[in-house]
């Protein structure tokens, strides 16, 4: 069965005209809730999806962010950033809870292959007609020692296996334009790296993604909205150019 992840992201960046994906580590327990339900109320015109990351999941229990997702689950999608890299039984159990908790996808690593590996992850997202997103490359400069020699590799297991999407980092230009060369538009690409790690906000859409995932330059900024809509408008500059 096909996801609607991929349908729904697209479909709410045509309608609020973004491509901003809101990244949420904030780790605080109950404050941290307050604060990610306050930026939901405030920022639903200006970014689609809304990307949590272990810090704040383990915070505040999977129990109170379901709840949560719940209640904004038609303004945004929301993507659970686990960086899955178990085996197969495992990933099957968490991703299933994941989903379960109202999540529209999950970011997974691509390395541990498909084979008692992934397959677990990519059958519970079948079963359940949710999304997976595959990391092929990350912004941190360690992962040239690794993971980046072999994300072309990563981004055929993508492809392979239905992935709705990729993250490549907006500090690897090069690479997210090999990936869009190689996926053309079977996968979304999603780029994290602009603002707090330096890349300047349009990079990656600049480079070919789909997506920027900006976290703490929109997280700490004193006007979260002000901040989404810079950035918005950078990104409609550089469409606009790429439409000319
Ligand atoms: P900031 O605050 O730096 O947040 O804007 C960025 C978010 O993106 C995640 N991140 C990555 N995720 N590959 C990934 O899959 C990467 O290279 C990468 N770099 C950053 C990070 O977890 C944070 O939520």
């Amino acid at each position: 069965m096909e996801s609607g992840f991929r349908r729904r992201i697209l479909e709410k960046a045509f309608e609020k005209k973004s491509r901003v994906v809101l990244a949420f580590d904030e780790h605080n327990g109950v404050e941290a809730l307050g604060r990610l339900s306050a930026l939901c109320e405030s920022l639903s015109e200006h970014v689609v999806g809304i990307k949590i990351g272990l810090p704040t999941m383990l915070s505040t229990g999977l129990n109170s962010l379901s709840m949560l997702v719940e209640r904004f689950k038609e303004d945004y999608v929301f993507i659970s950033d686990v960086k899955m890299a178990d085996v197969s039984h495992v990933n099957s159990l968490a991703s299933r809870l994941l989903y379960d908790a109202g999540f529209d996808a999950v970011i997974s690593h691509g390395f541990i292959g498909y084979e008692g590996g992934l397959e677990g992850l990519f059958n519970e997202a079948k079963r359940l007609a949710k999304g997976v997103i595959i990391v092929v490359s990350m912004s941190h400069a360690g992962s040239r020692d690794f993971i980046d020699q072999v994300a072309d590799r990563l981004v055929q297991i993508a492809l392979k296996h239905g992935a709705e999407g990729v993250v490549a980092p907006a500090t690897r230009l090069r690479i997210v334009e090999e990936v869009r060369k190689t996926a053309g538009s079977s996968l979304l690409i999603l780029t994290p790296g602009v603002g707090a790690q330096g890349a300047p906000y349009g990079a990656g859409i600049s480079a070919g993604a789909d997506f920027e995932i900006i976290g703490r330059s929109i997280t700490g900024s004193t006007n979260p909205v002000e901040k989404a809509l810079e950035v918005k408008r950078e990104h409609g500059r550089i469409l606009g150019q790429r439409a000319c």
